[in-house]
């Protein structure tokens, strides 16, 4: 049976990017494939965070992934910080990559940049190794992700086959598995640039984001300069954003949406587009709701799935300590 391994960090609130791109396809590997989903939040420290707010936003994930369909029981569920062979196989795999590749990866440029000299911290430029230690620790062979993340999975593998060709077969090599649709979902500003949430409000569409809000914000997203609803990237990356926004919600192809709008204007389109996102929400937002009210619940999730992923982390590390020569 294949095991399919992703997590989402608790860095800020989740978008509908993380949900389009990532979360809403995670629960139909369940039954399917083993399946282990996390919530790296000791990858969060990279960047500065208020404790109280980080402990908040672990719980917030933790009971997202319950509301998008995610079972205990059928899947381990667990938070980082609750497994320390992720830290002790990083510290491992650390002398298995070069400065040279971490410095070519893409995000840690455009993190750096922004941050400055005092933001370049060690744990950011390290911060993909840890990613491959999560990866590598649970076998995982697909990594569901958004786009943005394949580069850091094409560094698993190459640690991956680094280790295995100097001591033998130990990890098993991941592959990062992206979604036709919604893999990028673009800012509703700048259709150029991905949605963030650590970009202007305006931008993005919070999963907890008030009715209200969803609709000024569906109003004020920038469009092309003709009228007419087609999706193309090139021509057209501002409705084609809207049309991946439409699909990925309504589960329809994006030609049958472009068929029914059709002689139509981009107001009609993106009141509908609104009232579809807001329907959606406002559903995901009850649900989560009840779940994330009971915290002594979230706690059980936490400690029973955290304690049956040590048990699989804590093996696979054994057998890289063993490999290399360490006690
Ligand atoms: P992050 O918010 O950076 O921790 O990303 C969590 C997951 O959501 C990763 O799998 C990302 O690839 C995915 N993701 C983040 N932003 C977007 C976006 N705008 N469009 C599609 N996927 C995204
Ligand atoms: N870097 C990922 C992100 O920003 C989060 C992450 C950390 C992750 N470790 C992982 C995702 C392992 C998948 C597998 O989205």
């Amino acid at each position: 049976m294949k095991t399919v391994f992703s997590g989402l960090k608790p860095s800020g609130d989740m978008t509908i990017g993380n949900y389009l791109g990532a979360m809403k396809y995670w629960p139909a590997h369940q039954g399917i494939a083993r399946t282990i989903f996390f919530v790296p939040n000791a990858h969060a420290i990279t960047v500065r965070q208020d404790p109280a707010e980080l402990r908040k936003r672990t719980y917030d994930l933790i009971a997202w992934l319950l509301t998008v369909g995610l079972d205990p029981k059928q899947s381990i569920i667990l938070v980082q910080s609750k497994v320390s062979a992720h830290a002790e196989l990083c510290w491992i795999l650390d002398n298995y990559v070069t400065m040279g590749e971490l410095g070519r990866m893409t995000e840690y440029k455009d993190k750096s940049q922004k941050l400055g000299p005092t933001g370049q911290l060690v744990g950011l430029f390290n911060y993909p190794v840890l990613m491959a230690a999560d990866i590598l620790l649970y076998s995982a062979d697909e990594v569901p992700v958004g786009e943005d993340q394949r580069q850091h999975l094409e560094l698993a593998r190459t640690i991956a086959e680094r280790f295995n060709r100097l001591y033998g077969e130990t990890f098993t090599l991941p592959k990062a598995t992206v979604p036709k649709f919604g893999a990028r979902i673009m800012s509703l500003d700048n259709p150029s640039k991905k949605m963030s949430k650590s970009d202007h409000p305006d931008s993005f569409i919070m999963l907890a984001e008030t009715a209200d809000s969803i609709r000024k914000k569906f109003k004020r997203a920038v469009t092309d300069s003709d009228n007419t609803i087609v999706y193309d990237k090139t021509a057209k990356p501002a409705v084609s954003n809207l049309l991946d926004i439409y699909a990925g919600f309504s589960e329809e192809e994006i030609s049958d949406i472009e068929k029914r709008y059709k002689g139509k204007g981009y107001g009609d389109f993106k009141s509908e587009l609104a009232e579809l996102v807001v329907e959606k929400l406002t559903s995901l937002q009850s649900e989560f709701n009840t779940i994330r009210a009971d915290e002594a619940k979230l706690d059980a999730v936490i400690n029973d799935g955290s304690a049956k992923a040590a048990k699989i982390a804590n093996e696979k590390l054994d057998e890289a300590k063993d490999k290399i020569g360490l006690l």
